[in-house]
């Protein structure tokens, strides 16, 4: 949520700060803002709606002016949380004298005391948010400290969450930058340092990053970075290796992130089991789990905890661990776990599903299962993201970048990671080596079948355009394909804004189906699977209410075909891989109905890629 990029050294910042800017508007784009440090002072420039009304205004304001010359300055893209999407709400923010700015993304819970404290002292606030109280409060304390003390003395008094980046009108050759609770990756490039929340604006740069941990305090400037603990006693930092390279954070041709994506999940999937199956023992070879024969047996439940997407993998995945492991599994909705009182012992194994390892709620839950003693491991996909720092060890998706908002190739790769894992505990629990070889194959096959989807495209398009004007549409499914039902009704509202509902096929008739009528159509997730004939029921209650039915079948499936309306086919499947083709089907029909319906795909009203508020 939000977007920090920053800049030190021999080109024009703006050169670096608006092209990262637009890499991150992705994780906010309700407003946007500048600042660099120009003889004279700092310049400042914000704006609410999106980069391009930042970059219209740079262009017209600053070009030919020393602004446009600064090798120095920090940049913001918003997600609101403290006040609306206006131009004074917008970051950079600056203190009481104007000398020092600062932008932020993350929360300062206790900002409305210091607001009354600093009132009390004169200080007088233009915006409603909580970063504006920060950047005075630093400013005060660098009245007689220099900046980066003041830093140390101002993290002292806030609470919260923070990813900082500051700079300062006498010191036009640094940024100061502070992560607590919120990413910062500082990338190492020739006698230059950009700053960034993510390395997705950084990557076109350099590959050489230093993640900082929770409250670290670094001063960089061009040639140096010099990281400090909160206590301001010097720490150093390893430089990691960014594994992915410029193409893969653009479109590529691709007319939407959203697109690209779905289009890369058979490569994605290739990816997150490279070098994990191993046909010899009909087992998964997974290391960052770290997870021998006897912790894996001691195991006695895994309790899975995420939101939205993730969650829905989860749910596929309770049943993997359930009947391949026969491991009781539950799946929690993060947001509540921390909020009831979860029964954890040190044989419970919470395991946190999450993209991009940001999420509040997720990082919350995995907080709440520490303290109570249960094991912990991480799926992640954003290698160093704090959930997968604090869970320890877990198995990473090695996705690739997923940009658009929506969220495609992380959740195949999660039910296929979830799947591996399953496999794991299966084979050193009660799983013969044949059928794990059988299940190996499933996964193997996977890529392949989702390429074989993606073929099917055009009919899925014209589906979309048949139904785009549907106000509410309702998904139903059974068993593997319940949990795709939930996901096909999210990732349909999430983009195109129609009302969408997933359903357990047999919940309907329970409440629901009072709502069929011949506008509102009914997406049937039909596959020739265990449940397949109950299935056939729940479409004929459909179809006695005149809710046109749109099925997805399997190739051949005619007994399907000539109950319903229209049928989007796909290839036969091991029924526990079927929730990835499943998924692709339906995120392409979100996508083209969402294209019809001429919405922002990428970035859909309201939303953020990562929530890192709870
Ligand atoms: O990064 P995470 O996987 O933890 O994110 C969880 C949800 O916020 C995310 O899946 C959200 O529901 C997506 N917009 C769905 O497309």
């Amino acid at each position: 949520m939000c977007g920090i990029v920053g800049y030190v050294g021999p080109r024009p910042a703006l050169e670096v700060l608006i092209p990262g800017l637009r890499r991150l508007e992705y994780r906010g784009y309700d407003s946007a803002g500048i600042v660099v440090a120009a003889p004279g002072g700092l310049r400042v420039l914000k704006t609410p709606g999106k980069i391009q009304r930042l970059e219209e205004r740079v262009r017209a304001e600053w070009m030919g002016t020393s602004a446009a010359g600064s090798q120095c300055g920090i940049a913001h893209t918003r997600w609101a949380t403290h006040g609306p999407p206006t131009e004074v709400n917008a970051h950079p923010h600056t203190d009481h004298c104007g000398r020092l700015a600062i932008v932020h993304n993350g929360i300062i819970e206790n900002y409305a005391d210091l607001k009354r404290q600093l009132e009390a002292r004169g200080h007088v606030f233009t915006s409603q948010t909580d970063t504006e109280v920060l950047a005075h409060l630093i400013g005060v304390l660098a009245e007689e400290n220099d900046v980066l003390s003041a830093i140390c003395a101002a993290l002292r008094q806030v609470e919260g969450t923070l990813g900082v980046a500051v700079v300062h009108a006498d010191h036009p050759d640094r940024i100061w930058v502070v992560r607590r609770g919120s990413p910062i990756v500082l990338g190492m490039g020739d006698s230059e340092t950009i700053v960034a929340s993510d390395a997705a604006a950084i990557v076109a740069h350099t590959n050489r990053v230093i993640y900082l941990d929770d409250d670290d305090v670094a001063i960089v400037t061009a040639g140096s970075i010099d990281v400090r603990t909160a206590q301001n006693v010097p720490v150093s930092r390893q430089v990691a290796q960014l594994d992915w390279d410029v193409h893969t954070a653009e479109k590529s041709g691709y007319e939407h992130f959203m697109l690209k994506e779905i289009f890369e999940q058979p490569e994605a999937l290739r990816n997150a089991m490279r070098g994990r199956l191993d046909p010899a023992t009909g087992s998964a070879k997974l290391g960052g789990l770290a997870m021998d024969p006897r912790e894996i047996a001691q195991v006695r439940r895994v309790v899975l905890v995420a939101c939205g997407t993730s969650l829905h993998a989860g749910m596929v995945g309770r049943l993997y661990f359930e009947d391949l492991a026969d491991l009781p599994t539950s799946v929690e909705q993060a947001a509540e776990f921390r909020y009831r009182n979860p029964i954890l012992s040190p044989h419970d194994l919470v395991v946190a599903i999450s993209q991009s390892g940001e999420t509040a709620d997720t990082l919350a839950a995995v907080r709440e299962a520490r303290q109570k003693g249960a094991a912990l491991a991480g799926i992640c996909n954003v290698v160093g993201s704090t959930i997968a720092r604090e869970t320890g060890r877990g198995v990473y998706l090695h996705a690739g970048p997923e940009i658009g908002v929506a969220s495609t190739k992380a959740f195949t790769c999660q039910v296929v990671v979830l799947l591996l894992i399953a496999l794991k505990f299966a084979r050193c629990r009660r799983l013969c080596r044949e059928e794990g070889e059988r299940i190996g194959e499933a996964i193997a096959s996977t890529p392949d079948l989702v390429a074989r989807v993606l073929e099917r495209n055009d009919r899925i398009a014209a589906v979309a355009e048949k139904y785009a004007a549907a106000r509410d549409v309702f998904f139903i499914g059974r068993g593997h394909l319940y949990p795709v039902a939930l996901e096909g009704a999210l990732k349909l509202k999430e983009i195109s804004y129609a009302h969408a509902e997933g359903y357990h096929a047999a919940e309907l008739k329970h409440g629901p189906i009072a709502l069929l009528e011949p506008s509102v159509p009914v997406v049937a997730l039909a596959l020739d699977v265990p449940g397949r004939d109950k299935m056939i029921g729940n479409i004929q209650e459909c179809r006695a209410r005149h809710a046109p039915v749109i099925a997805l079948a399997t190739d051949g499936d005619s007994t399907i075909a000539s109950m319903v309306e229209d049928v989007i086919w796909l290839p036969p499947c091991s029924p526990l891989v079927a929730p990835i083709p499943a998924a692709v089907a339906l995120q392409l029909l979100a996508y083209h109905v969402a294209r019809v319906r001429g919405c922002e795909i990428d970035q859909p009203r309201n939303l953020a890629k990562s929530v890192t508020v709870e």
